[in-house]
């Protein structure tokens, strides 16, 4: 499967590129940018340890490295500033993203090609790309919450002691400030989570506050995500690659799912090598369910000034 990784000069698209090629899965990897000098730098950097890593072809450089991709995954875009929420973003990304999708189709986007959306605000964006692109909407897919989860999965695995791969945890919803921590579905090696020693309503709280925060507190301390997103990333890529049917929570468009429909974010989601297979609607709380539909409220209410 050959991956373009729009965006590929940046950090999210560089390391996304890395975790490709330490996972040995995908056989192509493209990274294309604007900055078609940044993109060929990473690129070599990546071939310099591919000798160790896998029989992959990695490309760099502008649009004409994405060929007859596979998947284009698109990493491009402003980010936002500690104190803008992702939403925020709308105004300056929608034009950016708007001239890629152009961008995309203009050189030649196979049908059964997909398009993997991280920019944000990833749901609206996916939204957008399932209505621009004329794909079939199974084959348009954003990032959506898997990093949010990932994270609530690490900072409960730190902060309880407990071995992060054990620990079991889901958010659904909004990949933003309306997000939808699952607690009825967290728990460790099995067991309920909030049977675990030193487990308390309040460190939860603080947890899923952190969490929610992540985002932003690592674009103070560092300028931006780019480890822990090309992790999620490499999730959801190999769970296509492989066909793998792995239940991930990535944000598609919604059909009805918890009474949500024309919106996209996240609910799990069966993936596999034809994109988004199929979803659950597992029973959830019922503020968990609220918070879901609230969460599309809020999406549908961007879309709509974005579309208008
Ligand atoms: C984040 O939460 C980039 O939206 C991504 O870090």
């Amino acid at each position: 499967m050959k991956v373009a990784i729009i965006g590929g000069g940046g950090l999210v698209g560089s390391c996304a590129a890395f975790a490709l090629q330490c996972g040995g899965i995908v056989r192509e990897i493209a990274l294309v940018d604007v900055n078609a000098e940044l993109a060929g730098g990473h690129a070599l950097d990546l071939i310099h340890g591919s000798s160790s890593t896998g029989d992959q072809k990695i490309t760099g450089g502008g649009m004409e490295v994405a060929a007859n991709a596979d998947m284009y995954l698109i990493t491009a875009g402003l980010r936002r500033k500690p104190d803008e929420s992702r939403l925020d973003l709308i105004n300056r990304n929608v034009e950016l993203f708007k001239k890629l999708l152009a961008d995309v189709k203009a050189h030649g986007l196979k049908k059964e090609a997909h398009i993997f959306v991280v920019s944000n605000p990833v749901d609206v964006l996916t939204y957008l790309a399932v209505k621009d692109l004329g794909l079939p909407p199974c084959q348009v897919y954003g990032l959506g919450t898997v990093l949010d989860t990932n994270r609530l999965r690490g900072l409960l695995a730190d902060s309880l002691q407990l071995p992060p791969t054990q620990v079991q945890a889901l958010i659904l919803g909004e990949h933003g400030d309306s997000m939808v921590p699952v607690w009825s579905a967290a728990q460790a090696a099995g067991l309920p989570l909030d049977k675990y020693p030193g487990v308390t309503t309040q460190v939860l709280s603080e947890i899923e506050k952190r969490t929610r925060g992540s985002g932003a507190e690592v674009i103070k301390k560092k300028g931006g995500a780019g480890f822990a997103v090309g992790i999620a990333i490499r999730d959801v890529i190999h769970a296509v690659a492989l066909n793998s049917g792995r239940i991930l929570p990535v944000s598609s468009l919604m059909t009805g799912q918890y009474g949500v429909r024309d919106v996209c974010f996240s609910v799990p989601t069966v993936m596999g090598r034809a994109g988004v297979l199929k979803t659950y609607e597992i029973e959830l709380w019922p503020k968990e369910k609220m918070g879901l539909q609230a969460s599309a409220r809020v999406l549908r209410e961007t879309i709509d000034k974005v579309l208008k």
